[in-house]
Order: C-alpha cells, then sequence, then structure tokens
C-alpha cells in the first residue's frame, strides 16, 4: 500500500505522507505544504478537506452507511435509547448497567434550572425564534456554572449538566413563550418522557404519555445524535480549539445549526411543504423552481454534501411517520405532497444527475407535527439531539494530542499596496 503521495510543482518534488481510515477511507497530509512549497490548497466548502482524525462517527455518502461508534445507526433506533446512545458516543463505548444507572442519576439530578435563568426567557421579545434563545441561554449557563473543568471527573460533570439542562431550558422557553406555568423534570420519567411532560403538561390538560411518541421521539432524537464533521458539529470544534469553554463552544454550533441549509431545513421543509399545499399542492411547479438555475429556490430536505444516495436516517424516518401517524390515528396532508414531491423528483433526471435523495430533515418535519412541536422549535428538536454529537466531539478534540488552534489560510484577491491620502485631499 502506498505510504505517501507525489506531488511536483516546476521542478520540485515533494512526497507528502497519505493517511488510512479504519474504513479504507484515504487522506493527503499536507500539514507541511506550505513551509516546503508556499502553496496552500484552495477548498471551499471543505468538500475535500479533512479537518481531523475521528473515532466518533463513520459515514459512508456512496453506500448510504451511519454508524455511530462502529454500531449501526439502524439497530441503535431499533433497540437503545436516546440516553445510552449519548453514553456511546461520549465515552466510545456501550455503558455496563451500573454505569447507565450512575448516568440517568447525574442527568435527573443535574435537570433543573437557575430559577434566576428565567428571568432571562421572560426578558426575550415574544417573537425570538427558538434557536437564536437557546444558543443565548447555553451561553448563559456558563455564568451560573463557572467552574472550569479541570480534571476528568468535572469534564463528566459539565458534559452531563449540558444533556440534562438544555432540554429543560427547551421546554422553558417554549412555557414562558406561551405565557405558561413550567413544569419541572420528575425522576419517574424517562429523558423522552420527561422532554414530553414538560413541554404539554398542564394543570387544566394533565398530558397523556403515550408508547408510541415516547419512541417515536427517542428514534428522532437517535437519528440526529451526530454526523461527523458536519457544519455545525465543525463549528463546534473550531470554536473549542481556541480553548473556550464548552457552554461557549455548544452555542456556537446552535447557532451553526439554526441556517436552513444545515438543521434549520426541517423547518423550512415544512414551510415548503405548506407553501405547495396553499398553492393546492402544486409540487411539479416546486421541482421546476428547484431545476431553475435563475431561482435561488432548493427543494429544502433534498441533497446533502455527502449522502449521494438515499439518506439512512430518511429512511427510518419515513418508515416512522407512516407508524406513528397510524398508531394516532392522524393523517397529514403535509405527508401526502412529501411523498408526491419525493416520487416525482427521484425520477426527475436532474435530481437523479445530481444525486439528490431526501435527507434526514425531508420527513423529520411530519413527525415532530405529529407528535405537537410548534414549527418554530423543529430545529430546536435537531439540537437536542445532537447535543451529544457536539459534546463527544468537543471532547475528542481536547483529548487530542494534535489538536491546535484552527486558523485557515486564504488567498488574498484585494488592492495591491497603495498609500494613504488623508480626507483634506481627495
Ligand atoms: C443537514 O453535513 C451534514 O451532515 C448535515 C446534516 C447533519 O446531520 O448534520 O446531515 C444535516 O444539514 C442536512 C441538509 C439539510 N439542508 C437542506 O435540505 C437544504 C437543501 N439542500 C441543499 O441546499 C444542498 O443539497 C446542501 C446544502 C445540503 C448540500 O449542498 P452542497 O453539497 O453544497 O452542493 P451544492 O450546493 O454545491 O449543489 C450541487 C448541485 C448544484 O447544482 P449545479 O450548480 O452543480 O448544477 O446540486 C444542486 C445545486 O444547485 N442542488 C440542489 C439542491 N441541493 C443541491 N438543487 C435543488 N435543490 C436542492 N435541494
Amino acid at each position: 500500500m502506498d505510504t505517501y503521495a507525489t506531488l511536483r510543482i516546476g521542478d520540485k518534488e515533494l512526497q507528502l505522507p497519505l493517511i488510512n481510515g479504519t474504513e479504507g477511507e484515504k487522506a493527503i497530509d499536507i500539514s507541511k505544504l506550505r513551509a516546503e512549497t508556499g502553496y496552500i490548497t484552495m477548498d471551499v466548502g471543505y468538500g475535500n478537506t479533512g479537518s481531523c482524525q475521528s473515532a466518533i462517527t463513520y459515514m459512508d455518502g456512496e453506500e448510504g452507511t451511519l454508524r455511530y461508534r462502529g454500531i449501526p445507526v439502524e439497530q441503535l433506533a431499533e433497540q437503545s435509547t436516546f440516553k445510552e446512545t449519548s453514553y456511546l458516543l461520549i465515552n466510545g463505548r456501550l455503558p455496563t448497567r451500573d454505569e447507565l444507572t450512575r448516568f440517568s442519576v447525574m442527568l435527573n439530578d443535574n435537570s433543573l434550572v437557575h430559577t434566576d435563568l428565567k428571568v432571562f426567557f421572560q426578558n426575550f421579545p415574544r417573537e425570538s425564534h427558538p434557536m437564536g434563545i437557546l444558543s443565548s441561554m447555553v451561553n448563559a449557563l456558563r455564568s451560573f456554572y463557572p467552574s472550569l473543568a479541570r480534571n476528568t471527573e468535572e469534564i463528566n460533570i459539565i458534559m452531563t449538566r449540558l444533556l440534562a439542562k438544555v432540554r429543560t431550558m427547551a421546554t422553558m422557553s417554549y412555557k414562558i413563550s406561551r405565557g405558561h406555568e413550567l413544569v419541572f423534570p420528575r425522576p419517574d420519567l424517562t429523558y423522552c418522557e420527561n422532554f414530553l411532560n414538560m413541554m404539554f403538561d398542564s394543570p387544566v390538560k394533565p398530558y397523556e404519555i403515550k408508547k408510541e411518541v415516547v419512541d417515536a421521539l427517542r428514534v428522532f432524537w437517535i437519528l440526529h445524535a451526530d454526523h461527523e464533521q458536519n457544519c455545525s458539529t465543525s463549528t463546534v470544534r473550531m470554536v473549542g480549539s481556541a480553548r473556550v469553554n464548552l457552554y461557549a463552544a455548544i452555542s456556537a454550533g446552535i447557532a451553526a445549526l439554526w441556517g436552513p441549509l444545515h438543521g434549520g431545513a426541517n423547518q423550512a421543509v415544512i414551510e415548503m411543504l405548506k407553501e405547495i399545499a396553499e398553492g393546492k399542492g402544486d409540487y411539479k411547479k416546486a421541482i421546476e423552481r428547484a431545476k431553475d438555475k435563475n431561482d435561488p429556490f432548493r427543494l429544502m430536505g433534498f441533497g446533502h454534501r455527502v449522502y449521494k444516495t438515499y439518506d439512512p436516517r430518511a429512511r427510518i424516518m419515513k418508515k416512522m411517520c407512516d407508524e406513528l401517524l397510524e398508531s394516532l390515528q392522524m393523517s397529514d396532508p403535509l405527508l401526502d405532497i412529501a411523498r408526491e414531491l419525493e416520487e416525482v423528483a427521484l425520477n426527475d433526471q436532474y435530481f437523479i444527475d445530481h444525486n439528490l435523495y431526501p435527507n434526514v430533515d425531508f420527513y423529520s418535519g411530519i413527525v415532530l407535527r405529529a407528535i405537537g412541536i410548534p414549527t418554530s422549535m423543529f430545529t430546536v428538536m435537531f439540537a437536542l439531539g445532537r447535543l451529544p454529537g457536539w459534546i463527544a466531539q468537543w471532547k475528542e478534540s481536547q483529548d487530542d494530542p494534535q489538536w491546535k488552534l484552527s486558523r485557515p489560510r486564504q488567498i488574498y484577491t484585494g488592492h495591491k499596496k497603495y498609500d494613504y491620502v488623508p480626507i483634506h485631499a481627495r
């Protein structure tokens, strides 16, 4: 097997070491390129550039494979809990029964939020987007829990505290935005049950926890738990590389996920489907617009930087839509439109040529609607699912002896040097 690549620039030859991953992925290590040649590489959007070596998640975009710490996501969605999957991602292996019990107790013990944080929530303008609130509030947690992470024990407490409190904060944001009384976490409920109860329970109408809804939420969050070096995870790693505290790094990740090209797509898909429904279901027009180079419109929930086939998560989510709606004896006209849209797109030459398939966001909104989550909170739900992945990736980068401050280079295309002209002479 080759151990290096030869780069020839002019009459100069440089041997660059090759890196091989566990699953046969290959990389050229260019860390000495600029020092030896004066050249840098250019890769807008980093589609061909690795930022790190990681043991957390493996994706194969051609095969549509996704594994967390080696375990296929399909098996975790079928058999695991979100809590156990979070432990797996962060600690690198499945917990023993004792470890899982201790993890549960730590999550319960840390699930309350300092009451002073309520004032912050109450002072956001009513129309504030929940992702903006969540990003701000996670950053604010540092002010309430200033203890630095000096050792493994303290890091574990901070990570568990985040997992416990961010879920509670998301429900607080929802309740306060509606002017409703807060509902507190209960030690007798699971992580997912507690979230639903804190969101929807009220003195006038006690919330009935339904197994099929809890199960849908469990699968939803497991499917979102990590996805290697996507935009928001790379943001968490980059911000974390400055050795900033974990709260600030996660807050930055939430901000990146907010974007409609990234995690914000689940909200954008529903808005797109609603628009089609209001236009009497004219999904063919949406397809034509998506293909029109002069139209910035994109078919939201379609396409992916890595998956050039069906996103394995979308497959599970699509199946879950049917099962959940059937068990709740519900129907959703937007699901019918989504199916027709998918059918037409997958048979359209443009989508075939561009390898555009449904991604995780295409059906996830239908599941969230069935659960009763407001559309404005769809990306918050994505963030709550991705939180263990962000934490695991941040921890891996902090533990990596090779990790250093992220600082990409550029090619300058501005003015050549010229002298300043004082304002009176201009
Ligand atoms: C997530 O990275 C991750 O892992 C992300 C994620 C995770 O779990 O963290 O999986 C979550 O973010 C999923 C993606 C959610 N976003 C959307 O659904 C928004 C709609 N999709 C796109 O905008 C787009 O597909 C991206 C942003 C997701 C990926 O785009 P790329 O890889 O940057 O590709 P590109 O924009 O360069 O497009 C390549 C071609 C272009 O056409 P040409 O100019 O080459 O002719 O494909 C076209 C694009 O116009 N194209 C689309 C399209 N997506 C790409 N055309 C119409 N509709 C689309 N959705």
